[in-house]
């Protein structure tokens, strides 16, 4: 079984996914995290963002490998737990940047596609519904407007001690949705086929009922 949670960043699909698949008893998989661990690398080489050549260069530099523990996804880079180190708003600027990239998109699709020969997943993204698994059982699009997105993300970041504002908050999700949606590259857009949850004012449960929802309306009680 396969459900695909997509949608721009702060919707909360990562919170959704993880309580679904712990719900359902199947792995839940973060794919941003990927593309971060990527943006952590060249970051951490002096690379800049804009510096596509030498980007997909040090895509031969890089083994990335997911490992599962009691649930919990830990991304290896090169054999190294990246751990929270990929959590930072620079790194999640560098992800975006590094995601536009069509060879980087390649370089991490089998290691997406390859978790799903063995277990049933829930997977976060923004083009799992239209290009990792375009035939996924359940395809969710979570959305909600900018505002409330970058609200949480803030109170997210007050909580772990970060300190920024809530303009700057909002106007880095705003360039991250720019380019995120528009790149030629799988843009992150609903999947024609997928259904859209729009949270925007729901709290968490509210939004996990309404997710669960569509999955039985897809697949049946389960
Ligand atoms: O979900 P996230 O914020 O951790 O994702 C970080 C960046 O990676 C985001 O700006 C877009 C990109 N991304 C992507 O292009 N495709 C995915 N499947 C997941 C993330």
């Amino acid at each position: 079984m396969i459900i695909a949670i997509d949608g721009p960043s702060g919707a909360g699909k990562s919170t959704l996914a993880k309580n679904i698949a712990k719900k359902l008893g199947i792995v839940y998989v973060d794919t941003g995290a990927l593309y971060r661990t990527i943006g952590l690398y060249v970051y951490n080489k002096g690379i800049s963002k804009d510096e596509s050549e030498k980007i997909v260069a040090a895509l031969n530099e890089i083994n990335i490998k997911l490992d599962f523990v009691c649930g919990a996804q830990k991304v290896l880079l090169n054999g190294v737990d990246v751990g929270d180190s990929i959590r930072t708003q620079n790194i999640a600027a560098y992800a975006s940047a590094v995601s536009a990239i069509i060879e980087v998109r390649a370089f991490l699709l089998d290691t997406q596609r390859n978790i799903a020969k063995e277990n049933s997943i829930v997977m976060d993204g923004r083009d799992i519904g239209t290009v990792i698994f375009p035939n996924a059982d359940v395809k969710i699009f979570l959305t909600a407007n900018d505002v409330s997105r970058a609200e949480r993300r803030f109170a997210e970041l007050a909580e772990k001690g970060t300190v920024t504002t809530f303009e700057k908050v909002l106007e880095e999700m705003r360039e991250r949705d720019h380019n995120d949606s528009t790149r030629k590259t799988a843009p992150a857009i609903p999947a024609d086929d997928s259904i859209l949850l729009d949270n925007s004012g729901m709290t968490l449960e509210e939004t996990e009922q309404a997710a669960l929802e569509i999955i039985k309306s897809k697949l049946g009680n389960i």
